[in-house]
């Protein structure tokens, strides 16, 4: 089965994805699927790759190499083409976080070439890329979240010193500044007086014209993964406490020491069902598919526990918390790559 394995992207998290693709390329089962590298290079151009012969033996990121072996083009009826044929492809594996990958995008471009793709459609992807959205979601099923205030840029130049002082009345300092459409924390804060707010929105306004703005609390991270369509399942969740001040790009990816990680979580078994539980109905709601990575917020000293977002593509290299919390399940990266792909074609 010819799989086109897509990788790079437009988004702030390029690199995560090549390092993603790179263990999908590794690991997928060549006895079943034969795997077709697509790079998309950041200004947003698709070129076919060639799989690099130390594949096997490297776990370095996969590069985006322009030309490669041609340009992609988008036939209806022919599918992906390269250099005006077809590559037959059968089914893709959009291994891309963030903007044009993880927002329904590439979904909507794949769903008018009629081919089937791993993970959500093109409304769980939009839906669950957008925190303010998700949110809204979330709580009209009852489940709980996280204070927060959504703030478009242009009320927010309308009058900011209005805006701070709702910001800082409503949520307290120090308060988190995320895009409402980022992900991997890129552009993405933690303000402790009036300045730094004012000084992080005007950073976290170039990343995205629209923000959520949440309370901090005290708590540790929990993570989730659940896999299926219709009747999902759900793997025991995992903790992680940074070293950092919080879960920062830094702390993900360039900092070997920038958090410990639970596998299982280390929580009381009454939390952990609730984790589950939760997990299942958030990815529910927002009709999300295939696989997702939900985030909690759990604080021990009271109790509290929050949903904190959805990743409907999470960091997918075989070391990343999602795969892991799968393999701790029962399900290695290479049964959990085929899996994905099954559900795909259901
Ligand atoms: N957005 C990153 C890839 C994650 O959620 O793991
Ligand atoms: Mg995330």
């Amino acid at each position: 089965m010819r799989t086109a394995i897509i990788y790079g992207g437009r988004s702030g998290e390029h690199d995560v994805s090549c390092v993603s693709a790179a263990s999908v390329l590794r690991w997928i089962d060549r006895s079943r699927f034969e795997p077709v590298p697509i790079g998309i290079d950041r200004s947003g151009s698709w070129y076919l790759q060639s799989i690099p012969d130390d594949i096997h033996s490297d776990g370095h990121p996969l590069a985006v190499a322009v030309p490669g072996q041609g340009a992609i083009g988008f036939q209806p009826g022919s599918g992906l083409t390269c250099n005006g044929r077809s590559l037959d492809i059968d089914i893709v594996f959009p291994v891309l976080h963030g903007t044009f990958g993880e927002d329904g995008t590439i979904q909507g471009l794949l769903d008018m070439l009629d081919l089937a793709y791993v993970g959500s459609g093109v409304l769980g992807s939009s839906l669950s890329m957008d925190k303010v959205l998700t949110k809204q979601i979330w709580e009209q099923h009852g489940l709980p979240v996280v204070p927060y205030i959504a703030l478009q840029h242009h009320h927010y130049l309308g009058d900011p010193a209005r805006q701070l002082d709702r910001i800082i009345h409503q949520l307290e300092l120090p308060v988190f500044i995320k895009p409402a459409r980022g992900g991997s924390s890129v552009g993405v804060h933690k303000a402790h007086d009036r300045q730094e707010l004012e000084n992080c929105l005007a950073d976290a306004f170039r990343y995205d014209t629209k923000l959520i703005l949440e309370k901090s609390v005290t708590a540790t991270e929990i993570e989730c993964s659940v896999l299926g369509n219709r009747e999902p399942e759900v793997f025991p969740p995992a903790s992680i406490t940074p070293t950092h001040e919080y879960y920062d790009y830094e702390a993900k990816y360039q900092d070997p020491d920038g958090a410990h990680f639970s596998l299982p979580a280390d929580i009381p078994a009454h939390v952990a069902d609730r984790i589950s539980q939760l997990a299942l109905k958030a990815f529910v709601a927002v009709e999300a598919r295939g696989l997702s990575r939900v985030d909690f917020f759990y604080s021990e000293q009271t109790g509290e526990l929050y949903l904190n977002e959805i990743n409907t593509m999470p960091g997918f290299t075989a070391i990343s918390l999602f795969p892991r919390m799968c393999e701790h399940g029962g399900l290695p990266y290479q049964q959990l790559i085929t899996r994905l792909i099954e559900l795909a074609r259901e």
